[in-house]
């Protein structure tokens, strides 16, 4: 009995020790099954298995553990890519807190100027009662299209950063879902507009808004928002040339990021989907504090801007005030014959 016990055993175990060797040798040949490890990186054939490395050796090395699909989708080929972690930790934790500080920075700083400096007022006799064309109507189209779009691009654009955390404890989930998807379907769309009202404005502005000398005085004044003098300028101060700027160049680096996130791995891999969502997020954040500063000058902030944009007429006396340079150039061309720019007040 303790005999035939001992046959059996052994039996056993050179039965179990026989297969775990095949099946050692099985994993390190060259395959036949579906998918083999594979370490990206480093000489191929090495097989991270407990025993060679451990876990987070790997974590820490390596870009990402792929494996060979026969399936057509290829990407389903990454099992693990570690630097997604530091990836989800920005999102989640890192590009919430930049687009806090930078939007309330900038809300705290124009509250701060508005109670302390005030509206920057025209002067009594700035106040000509003639007007100057400033935007004609394509322009201004330009401008409320691109305008339009970008608002509601940003205020959807901040679901993605803050909807969870911020609204969904205070409207609910599922209100929340349902706004969140419409939200998405605005962003998504709305891009297209607002990627050709970019390219308008940077066919119709660009000339005015070449650097040149004006710029550096503009800039040596701080653009006379503190002292109150205005410095000389053409049609585009300094300022403004940062805004167009930053509205042409953020919005076609925006535009790419966003036309490779809309058609996922179309164009790039997990990295550069990653990198993508990066740029995009935290590039929308600034642009968004940015324009709520350009907001702020164009409306609330300064007296007789917004005529601008809104009829396309300026007085002329406020023109002379904050483009000098400007109306001299037109005032040159009227006098040439070429365009007629400044009209009298009709009678009160
Ligand atoms: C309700 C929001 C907005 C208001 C009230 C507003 C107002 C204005 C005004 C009054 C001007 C003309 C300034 C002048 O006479 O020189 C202007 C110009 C301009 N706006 Fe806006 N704007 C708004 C939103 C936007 C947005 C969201 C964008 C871009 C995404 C934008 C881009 C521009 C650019 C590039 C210019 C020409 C450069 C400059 O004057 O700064 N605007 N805006």
């Amino acid at each position: 009995m303790t005999q035939s016990f001992m046959r059996r055993f052994v039996t056993a175990l050179a039965l179990v020790v026989g297969l775990a060797f095949a099946g050692d040798t099985l994993a390190q040949g060259t395959g036949g099954g579906n998918t083999q490890n594979i370490v990206q990186g480093q000489s191929s054939g090495a097989n991270p298995t407990a025993r060679s490395v451990t876990e987070e050796q790997l974590f820490q090395q390596l870009d990402k553990l792929t494996g060979r699909v026969s399936i057509p989708d290829g990407k389903a080929a990454v099992l693990q890519q570690p630097q997604g972690r530091e990836y989800r930790a920005y999102h989640e934790s890192t590009l919430p807190w930049i687009g806090g500080i930078v939007i309330l920075g900038m809300l705290v700083a124009l509250a701060a100027f508005y109670f302390t400096k005030g509206r920057i007022m025209m002067e009594p006799d700035e106040e000509s009662g003639r007007k100057i064309l400033r935007f004609n109507t394509f322009e201004r189209f330009t401008h409320w299209l691109t305008a339009t779009c970008f608002i509601v691009l940003a205020i959807s654009g901040l679901n993605y950063i803050f909807g969870k955390r911020l609204l969904m404890p205070l409207i609910g989930p599922d209100a929340f879902a349902a706004w969140s998807q419409w939200a998405k379907f605005a962003h998504n769309y709305l891009s297209w507009p607002f990627m050709l009202g970019v390219l308008f404005m940077l066919v119709v502005w660009i000339k005015d808004n070449l650097p040149d000398r004006t710029d550096i005085a503009w800039l040596k004044a701080g653009g006379g928002f503190l002292s109150g003098k205005h410095p000389p300028a053409r049609r585009f101060n300094a300022g403004q040339k940062g805004i167009f700027w930053s509205v042409v160049l953020g919005g076609i680096a925006m535009s790419v990021t966003g036309i490779i996130m809309m058609f996922p791995f179309s164009y790039t891999d997990i990295g550069g989907m990653q990198l993508s969502q990066i740029i995009h997020g935290t590039l929308g954040v600034i642009l968004i504090a940015i324009l709520i500063a350009h907001i702020y000058i164009g409306s609330l902030g300064m007296e007789g801007a917004y005529d601008a944009m809104g009829s396309g007429e300026v007085d002329l006396a406020w023109a002379k005030v904050h483009h000098r340079l400007w109306v001299e150039e037109e005032g040159a061309k009227t006098a040439s014959g070429r365009q007629t720019t400044a009209r009298p007040a009709p009678a009160e």
